[in-house]
């Protein structure tokens, strides 16, 4: 059987054109479930919705449908194998989300999901949980068409967005489990619904924070200010210093190992169409501001960063306060990229601020959730059966790009269980992901179920399966 034939091809878009409301309607219940991971607060949410994800898949097709535990949050796992011989595609996706905060700048409630201009408003409709439900309801498509030209795994955690921390053990509980030819994930960005794009890797995460304390107790700054360390002023001081006017990253090593581009790779990646003006207008910014040297594309693709994520410490109330504070702290993530590693920077990081921290003050610093960078391949055979199906759908070849974000699993997919991930993701950067108001397309989401099929049935091809 050629499922690319015309007929099967119009008979996959005939059901997603029949079960269209319903496919919606369906993304919209589990966008109602507060999966959000980082607060303990909506722990039966969040297994609410990993329940929900389970019922999803058995409906759609799966077989042997599990939770299976973790230290964490449950995985849910399911597969459909149709013949041991043929190629296995392991999906993984997460069905946590971020925090909704500030819910003021919401203009509908994060967790009551509506359609407005074309596309779904909600927390998760982009990260992950509309992209993770692409490829359900691509595999229903699949299974109720009888299309499904590969065997295919299901691994979807919940605990994505609080840096999978359990999910290395579970890849080394159940290598056998897992055991496939390749990882493909929905959890990225295109360049345009008329500039398809996949990315070829992902920058990595050093996450660290940092507390500084002065005195044993909030001060008079009038009694003793100037003569006593201020812990806040110590500490913009000392993040102050670990970029230079170039905007480089001044910790010693940090650079280190750091992958450099070649001419040519570069004059590739311009190649990319990017319009300043429209990206300042899109975030209200009237100028950016980066490493000199590089362009914006290059600035967050393949460069590193050191970013300040929280600061705090003194009086924040209302009217003014003559404080000396005790304490300042800070939450700093670093992005990595190629060559760079989250361990070796944490510890960089660490000997660097204590060499600058003076005497006056005692510093603490902690390490958050870390994960590795990644380069995906572009000669495999599932890069290109992804470049095909994404060429067929939106009419144009897709641009392999560099994702400034990170996923932290997708190395350890490489280094426990041997396997390489595609990372074809139909989000846009400006879908808010993270953000207030965070929407997906309901074009993206049709347009994911739509390709995935393809996907399938290119890769199955390529490997000669059928
Ligand atoms: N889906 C994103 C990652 C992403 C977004 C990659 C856009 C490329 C383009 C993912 O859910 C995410 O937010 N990851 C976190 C990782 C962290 C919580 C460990 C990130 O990048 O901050
Ligand atoms: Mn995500
Ligand atoms: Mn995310």
């Amino acid at each position: 059987m050629n499922t690319a034939s015309p007929s099967t091809k119009s008979e996959i878009n005939n059901y997603i054109k029949t079960n269209e409301e319903r496919f919606i309607n369906e993304l919209l219940e589990l966008l109602r479930i507060p999966s959000v991971s980082a607060d303990s607060k909506y722990k039966p949410d969040v297994l609410k919705m990993a329940e929900a994800v389970k019922a999803k898949l058995m409906a759609a097709g799966a077989d042997k449908v599990e939770l299976v535990q973790t230290a964490g949050y449950p995985v849910v796992y399911g597969e459909k194998i149709i013949d041991v011989k043929l190629p296995t595609v392991v999906v993984y996706g997460h069905y946590d989300v971020q925090p909704a905060d500030p819910l003021n700048l919401w203009t509908s409630p994060p967790f009551e999901p509506v359609i407005k201009d074309g596309k779904i408003f909600a927390r998760g409709s982009c990260d992950d949980k509309g992209q993770m439900f692409m490829h359900i309801k691509a595999f229903e498509t699949m299974m109720k068409t009888n299309n499904l030209p590969c065997n295919v795994k299901f691994m979807i955690e919940g605990e994505e967005e609080v840096g999978s921390a359990n999910l290395g053990q579970f890849l080394k509980e159940n290598k056998e489990r897992l055991k496939g030819d390749v990882i493909l994930i929905s959890d990225t960005s295109i360049l345009g619904n008329d500039t398809p794009s996949i990315d070829v890797g992902l920058r990595g995460l050093c996450y660290m924070e940092v507390e500084v304390t002065g005195p044993d107790r909030d001060l008079h700054s009038g009694v003793y200010g100037g003569a006593v360390a201020n812990p806040v002023n110590i500490l913009c001081e000392m993040i102050a210093s670990m970029k230079d006017k170039n905007n480089h990253i001044t910790i010693p090593g940090f650079y280190e190992g750091v992958l450099e581009l070649s001419k040519e790779e570069r004059a590739e990646m311009a190649k990319a169409p990017f319009n300043l003006d429209t990206y300042k207008k899109e975030i209200g910014i009237s100028e950016i501001l980066g490493e000199t040297g590089y362009t914006t594309i290059e600035r967050t693709g393949i460069r590193p960063t050191l970013d300040v994520n929280g600061i705090w410490g003194g009086y924040t109330g209302e009217g003014a306060k003559t404080v000396l504070p005790s304490k300042a702290n800070a939450k700093i993530s670093m992005r990595l990229v190629p060559g760079q590693n989250s361990e070796k920077t944490a510890e960089l990081f660490t000997k660097y601020i204590t060499s600058i921290a003076p005497k006056s003050v005692k510093l603490k610093v902690s390490v958050h959730h870390g994960g590795e960078p990644v380069l995906t391949p572009t000669d495999s055979i599932a890069f290109k059966a992804a470049s095909k199906a994404m060429e067929k759908t939106f009419g144009k070849k897709p641009i392999p790009t560099r994702g400034g974000g990170s996923i932290p699993i997708v190395a350890l997919f490489e280094s426990v269980l041997g396997l390489k991930s595609v990372l074809m993701g139909f989000g846009l950067d400006t879908d808010a992901i993270h953000s207030p108001n965070e929407h997906f397309g309901v074009f993206n989401y049709f347009k994911g179920i739509e390709t995935i099929p393809l996907f399938f049935n290119y890769y199955a091809e390529m490997q000669g399966a059928k």
